[in-house]
């Protein structure tokens, strides 16, 4: 694969996260909340590599199908399919799970203050939304199902973390129920990606666009981890191939303070610091002290397993996976790789590329 321009500046705090492969060909795949930032550029990564059996869009809102159709039309690419359905609704997903290979669940409503202000909503769509993915594949016969999750779900203290960790609880332990035929099942944990919808780089670039003459930062300490939507489906598709059923996998990515993000898309803009929000954290965590007892490291990525399995640790150990020193935690202000100007602005050119 030929060198990005991302590549050539982040050199190695750059991680593809292409391997170990996972071939998509003839295979029929469902992604739930398939029109957002992660499932569009999720079609397109398969569109270039792959001729699937089937491509299955799972969302709610007609138009932003519509809109999505136009650019990844069914009659241009024939393996294409837009299903309108809700996680909530557990008929709707068994009906479009029949004959199903892989489930990618990302559908969910993932903003921290609306999650505060409507928690019933949240749970439903996150958490019942969880389980309705669990029986429908496990009644469907699906071989795969991957389930994204966020750094906000480790040490969670407002409903969107917790609603996504009790999501992971429930993906990672459906590896019980559905027999030794039944699906994998596992999850990926990662952090802020690089200008998906509704995240702090458009509304810095939005107010840069509209002459603002300063930029609000929350607090001038905060540090978050940051990734590529290119890696994230990268991580998705590879973390599915090497999965034995029941992992949390947890990329190795770099963060970066907020303040240095800012500086980085508008040099001369002055800052007025506005005070953290409510739910929001200092830093994010990703591997927890107490998680990283059942956490082993690979040369990409941590493997967070259910303390309960020893088996599958001691698969994983013969896979190559090395125990976690005493006391270790992954977080965005211990993390040692820091991403440098240079490296952000090589980042924004490849989410960019991918917008
Ligand atoms: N963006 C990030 O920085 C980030 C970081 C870490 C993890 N994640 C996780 O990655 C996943 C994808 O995020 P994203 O950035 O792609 O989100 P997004 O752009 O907001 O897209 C969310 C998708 O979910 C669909 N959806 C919402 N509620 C639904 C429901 N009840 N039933 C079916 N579909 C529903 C939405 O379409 P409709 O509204 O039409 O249904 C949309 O297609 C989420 O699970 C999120 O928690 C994101």
């Amino acid at each position: 694969m030929p060198q990005t321009q991302a590549q050539t500046h982040l050199d190695a705090s750059y991680r593809d996260f292409l391997t170990p492969a996972l071939d998509l060909n003839d295979k029929t795949i469902l992604i739930t909340g398939g029109t957002g930032s992660f499932g569009k550029h999720f079609v397109r990564t398969v569109i270039e590599r792959f001729t699937p059996q089937k491509l299955i869009i799972f969302s709610r809102d007609e138009l932003k199908q519509y809109e999505m159709a136009q650019i990844f039309s069914p009659e241009q690419y024939p393996f294409m399919r837009y299903f309108i359905g809700d996680v909530r609704d557990e008929d709707r997903l068994d009906m479009a799970m029949r004959g199903v290979d892989i489930v990618i669940h990302a559908a969910a409503l993932k903003h921290v203050p609306i999650a505060e202000y409507n928690p019933f909503e949240c749970i439903k769509t996150n958490v019942m939304g969880a389980e309705n993915v669990v029986r429908a594949a496990i009644k469907r016969g699906v071989k795969h199902v991957c389930a994204l999750s966020t750094d906000k779900a480790a040490n969670p203290i407002n409903l969107y973390g917790a609603s996504k960790l009790a999501s992971d609880k429930i993906i990672t332990a459906a590896q019980n129920m559905g027999g030794v035929d039944g699906p994998t099942f596992s999850v990926v944990r990662y952090g802020n990606v690089v200008g998906s919808r509704g995240s702090v780089v458009p509304f810095f670039k939005k107010m840069i666009a509209e002459g603002a003459d300063h930029l609000p930062i929350t607090d001038a300490r905060m540090t978050r981890f940051w990734i590529t939507l290119t890696q994230g489906v990268n991580f998705v598709l590879s973390s599915i191939a090497m999965a034995k059923g029941g992992e949390i996998f947890v990329p190795k990515i770099p963060s970066m303070h907020t303040v240095d993000l800012a500086k980085t898309l508008a040099p001369n803009l002055p800052h007025k610091i506005i005070g953290i929000r409510p739910g929001e954290k200092l830093h994010e965590v990703m591997i927890t002290t107490d998680d990283a007892r059942s956490t082993q490291e690979l040369a990409d990525r941590y493997v967070i397993l259910p303390s309960n399995r020893v088996n599958l640790a001691r698969r994983w150990h013969e896979a190559g996976g090395q125990d976690l020193a005493d006391g270790f935690s992954y977080c965005s202000d211990s993390n040692p790789e820091k991403l440098n100007t240079a490296q952000l602005q090589a980042l924004l050119e490849e989410s960019q590329k991918g917008a």
